[in-house]
């Protein structure tokens, strides 16, 4: 037996296991940005509060896309932030929001194996939240909750969980209770550990310890706080009557969430998501490639770009492919079999991303992201290995919801018009449809700041100058058949509805949801899909 290479196997069972890659899901202003600030603080990868709400901040002064583009090696930096925490490895993925929200929001949830759900309290349920998870769905990917701004008036608690269970179709198993809220928040009862952990307003720092003191029947507790403590006592009653306890299979599956209360901006109830993410979330997981199952710990090299971020230098026109390493161990100077394009090619500059700078990176293990410089010539889908046919599958395009009708001033740059937009499209910044009736093309987003960013690029780096106008569609479905007559009648009733997406497969165009409803309804043979799969 080879011992070098055992050896070198059990390094990367060991690497794979320490390491958890994760997302927050959340809606604008729940709190993700100062969430993780706090993360990256307890971990020791920054020091400083603010740094990363510097960042977000500096973005939000302009709503101009071309400023934001500016920022760009700052959200480069931000995109991934690798981080230790109890000898763990952790990836935390960032998933765009605000005016940034766009299809590479979804599409980071495909490269995540855990998310955190952040609430903010007083609030609940919020649609951007519920959109994220049907994404989670699609994977089964295990939700930790986070119900947040616990320091302010806030729904009730008990409310707030079947809000969840209700809206969002995830059983809520509370971990923690909150004792009061606002003004009166005291702190939260570990319902699998019989402790109160005490609330203390303002704490910055990041060994910030909360007084602990165990035993819900403490006479400590009821001396300091006699009314707040016969009400969590009714509460924490009800609690374990009414509401599921934690099960890690079902955590696992997805159909289950652990909920903790806390409040972010001041650094609490932080640790314990942090430690849930370590102690319940799983390790990087085996991926479905076309030809077979890829576990993380196999020796050769393998992984998927599920994002692309270009004009970090216009004048280079260079991109970053992000890359989701699946097995094997990444080692700089490396050489990868680029699977499309049947190409080796040589990864000599590679960055990664940690909490507050952007570093050539040494080895990457299962869960971790690379970041890949090229030209133009990586798309979302794609499949690197060590020379094996793998292509990995489940990174799909999601249904619009933004439709934009595009046209040109200057009719002699639609060939460049059509170039622009087909390069822009398999870069993941647009979908691109072209209806079966007339000639103008449809532009199809999830944000409607990539409609500015596909305009100014089509510009900047085709030379078109792009007209966008509304549309009266309000949403797309992909739509296939086993029955091949079935579909060709569909396709001749309904022409004026359809259109061929940028990789030919047919999609109906609804103008609303009655008549997305009614036309599923006429036509029970054929699939509706929200979802499709890279060519
Ligand atoms: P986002 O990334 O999800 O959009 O949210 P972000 O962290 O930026 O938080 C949105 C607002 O909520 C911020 O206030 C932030 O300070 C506040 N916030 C976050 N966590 C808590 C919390 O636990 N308690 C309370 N009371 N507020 C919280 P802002 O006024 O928009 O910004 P700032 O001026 O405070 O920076």
């Amino acid at each position: 037996m080879n011992t070098s290479s055992s050896v070198s196997d059990r390094d990367i069972a060991h690497e794979v296991a320490r390491r958890r890659t994760f997302g927050i899901i959340s809606h604008p202003d729940a709190g993700k940005t100062t969430l993780t600030e706090k993360l990256l603080l307890f971990s020791g990868a920054i020091q400083l509060a603010g740094t990363v709400k510097a960042r977000k901040s500096a973005r939000h002064a302009t709503s101009d896309w071309m400023d934001i583009e500016k920022q760009r090696g700052i959200s480069v930096a931000s995109s991934v932030m690798q981080f230790e925490y109890r000898d763990h490895v952790i990836n935390l993925l960032d998933t765009p929001g605000h005016q940034d929200f766009s299809e590479d929001t979804y599409r980071v949830l495909t490269a995540v194996d855990t998310a955190l759900m952040v609430i903010d309290a007083a609030r609940g349920v919020e649609a951007q939240t519920i959109k994220l998870l049907d994404v989670c769905r699609m994977r089964h990917t295990p939700i930790i909750t986070f119900m947040n701004k616990l320091d302010r008036e806030t729904r009730d608690p008990l409310e707030l969980l079947d809000e969840v269970e209700s809206v969002l179709k995830i059983q809520c198993a509370p971990i923690t209770w909150p004792i009061g809220m606002g003004k009166n928040f005291r702190g939260v009862y570990h319902l699998l550990r019989d402790e109160v952990m005490l609330f203390e307003a303002g704490s910055e720092r990041a060994d910030q310890e909360f007084e602990v003191i165990s035993g819900i029947d403490n006479p400590r507790l009821a001396e300091r706080f006699p009314q707040e403590m016969e009400q969590l006592k009714m509460e924490v009653e009800l609690v374990h009557g009414a509401s599921n306890s934690f099960d890690a299979e079902q955590f696992l599956a997805g159909t289950l969430t652990p909920v903790f209360f806390g409040s972010a901006i001041n650094n609490f109830g932080v640790r314990e998501i942090l430690d849930a993410l370590l102690d319940w979330a799983q390790p990087p997981g085996a991926r479905d490639a076309t030809i077979r199952t890829v576990a993380p710990a196999e020796k050769p090299f393998s992984g998927f770009v599920f994002k692309i971020q270009a004009n970090m230098d216009p004048a280079h026109r260079d991109r970053i492919a992000f890359l989701r390493v699946c097995s094997g161990r990444f080692e700089k100077g490396m050489k990868l079999r680029h699977l499309r394009l049947q190409r080796d090619v040589r990864i000599s500059s590679v960055v990664t991303f940690m909490a507050s700078s952007r570093e050539q990176v040494e080895e990457a293990y299962a869960g971790d992201i690379i970041g890949l410089p090229n030209h133009g010539n990586m798309q979302i889908g794609d499949s690197f290995s060590e020379g094996e046919l793998l292509q990995f599958t489940g990174i799909p395009y999601f249904a619009p919801d933004l439709f934009r009708m595009v046209r040109i001033k200057n009719p002699l740059k639609l060939k460049q018009l059509h170039k622009g937009l087909q390069q822009l499209g398999e870069e993941g910044a647009v979908q691109v449809f072209k209806p079966l009736q007339g000639s103008d093309l449809i532009l199809g987003a999830v944000g409607v700041l990539q409609f500015d960013v596909v305009a100014s690029r089509l510009m900047n780096e085709y030379g078109v100058d792009a007209v966008f106008e509304g549309t009266s569609i309000s949403s797309a479905r992909w739509v296939t058949s086993e029955d091949k007559r079935m579909l060709a009648e569909f396709e001749k009733s309904l022409s004026h509805n359809l259109s061929h997406d940028a990789a030919g497969n047919l999609a109906y165009l609804a103008t609303s949801a009655v008549n997305l409803r009614l036309t599923e309804e006429r036509w029970p043979k054929l699939v509706f899909h929200t979802t499709r799969e890279h060519a």
